[in-house]
């Protein structure tokens, strides 16, 4: 006779092989105090509406409570047999208030209480992750106003383009992680709604009042189709996909703190207690940090294809393939807030090399676009001024000349047009001061942007 709770209609029990394979107490287990929470709302409602009589309702919610206790007491050891935490809980219920407990699942299913756990999981760890994004924003300001007139070499195709501000492209990425926050907002937005009360798949025969429910646990709003509801992961793709994309983010980013640390760059240097040495090689300092962001973006990537193809053959309503949704989801959650702590404990100790940088930017001809413009204020159309430009940079090359090199003679007899003057417009100081359009480099805009920003995280 087996000792399942759903037990009934089986004749021999399961086998062992068949439980280890089934369970998910051994991750669901974390989604114990959203369970407990759940659970009292529910308790609480099917008391207020008569569906069971007050006194238990009253103590299976105290019974609940006690059971939290002695989770965050670490009093707890699960029973994978008890499959997965709801059973788990329902079972330690009944081992502290006895019958009463019995009462508890009245009106709900396993596959609303899941989903609701985890949009309850999700709304904590998307606030979590809204905090830590905050953090690493700020430690973009920070650098970017520490180092204010530090000049650049601004790449494309990682070959030198326009000389640009540190403060400049630091700022690039607190715009990215803007629109990162932005779409965790919706996602958490979108998944504010309270799939409690849609039953197993078809919705509930009880009397349930399914808003007391939403106010006690926060949610905005009710779902409108029980099946809809039990049967969709959308929001947790939609948490994935959003991860991910943070992930890219930091990952692009790591990816050129490593090239700046390279000795060949020698643009950043990390902070001692952000790298690590090598076993063998005793001169080595590796960015460690940066390649790991690199490196767990895949997992993210990875996990976000995992819910997409975990649903993608699916039909309605619930499948038990969806349990496999929570060890991708928990894993993004994990390496996401992770990788933002540590992404900004690596930021705000890097000391970042000003001369090496700026000696790099005004290499290999980055003004040569101020050069053109610089003729098209005399009158040169555009298309002219950049052969003309071509031209002299050809010259360089063949005569080994940087711009700096240059005597007024020899731009002239490229760019006829050019003023006596000109040379002044070709520092790199020059060319980030001359963009000055809304946007651009120039410092009077890179401190408006940084103003706004700051605007934008205290709005938050
Ligand atoms: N552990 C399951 C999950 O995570 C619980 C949901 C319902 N289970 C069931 N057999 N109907 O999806």
């Amino acid at each position: 006779m087996s000792k399942k709770l759903w037990g009934g209609r089986f004749s021999k029990a399961t086998d062992k092989t068949v439980e280890a394979y089934t369970e998910s107490i051994s991750f669901d287990s974390r989604l114990i105090e959203h369970d407990i929470r759940g659970s009292i709302a529910h308790a609480k409602m099917l008391g207020k509406c008569g569906i069971i009589p007050e006194a238990d309702a009253k103590k299976i919610v105290s019974g609940l409570g006690f059971i939290l206790d002695d989770y965050l007491a670490g009093k707890i050891v699960f029973d994978p047999s008890a499959e997965d935490v709801h059973m788990n809980v329902e079972k330690l219920l009944f081992e502290k208030i006895g019958e009463p407990a019995g009462k508890l699942h009245t009106a709900r299913s396993r596959n609303d209480q899941v989903c609701t756990d985890i949009r309850l999981f999700l709304k904590a760890e998307i606030t979590r992750i809204l905090g830590l994004t905050e953090n690493l924003q700020t430690a973009i300001i920070e650098q970017a106003e520490a180092n204010a007139n530090v000049i650049l070499p601004g790449y494309t195709h990682l070959q030198h383009a326009q000389p640009v501000l540190l403060g400049h492209h630091l700022m690039a990425y607190f715009w990215m992680l803007e629109r990162d926050k932005g779409r965790m907002l919706d996602c958490m937005n979108r998944l504010d709604v309270l799939a409690l009360g849609s039953g197993a798949l078809a919705g509930t025969t009880f009397p349930i009042d399914r808003q007391f429910v939403a106010d006690d646990l926060g949610f905005a709003s009710i779902s409108e189709n029980s099946m809809d509801s039990v049967a969709d992961r959308d929001f947790v793709a939609e948490f994935l996909a959003a991860a991910a994309i943070i992930m890219v983010h930091l990952s692009r980013w790591a990816e050129e703190i490593i090239i700046w640390n390279t000795s060949e760059f020698k643009f950043i240097d990390l902070d001692d207690s952000v790298t690590t040495g090598s076993s063998i090689m005793p001169q080595k300092k590796n960015p460690d940090v940066a390649e790991l962001v690199r490196g767990k973006s895949a997992r993210v990537i990875g996990d976000l294809m995992t819910l997409l193809t975990l649903q993608k053959g699916l039909p309605l309503a619930y499948n038990r393939d969806l349990q496999e949704d929570k060890e991708p989801l928990f894993d993004a959650v994990d390496t996401v807030q992770m990788s933002l702590d540590v992404f900004a404990l690596m930021l705000a100790t890097a000391k970042f090399n000003a001369a090496r940088m700026h000696a790099s930017a005004g290499e290999a001809y980055s003004t040569a676009t101020d050069l053109a413009d610089h003729l098209v204020r005399a009158g040169v159309p555009f298309r002219t001024a950049h052969s003309e430009v071509g031209l002299l940079v050809a010259y360089c090359v063949d005569n080994n000349k940087e711009f700096s090199d240059l005597t007024i003679q020899e731009i002239k007899r490229f760019a006829p047009e050019a003023a006596d003057t000109v040379a002044s417009e070709l520092t790199v100081e020059a060319s980030v001061a001359a963009r000055s359009a809304v946007g651009g480099t120039a410092l009077s805009e890179v401190r408006r942007q940084i103003e706004k920003a700051k605007q934008v995280l205290g709005d938050g």
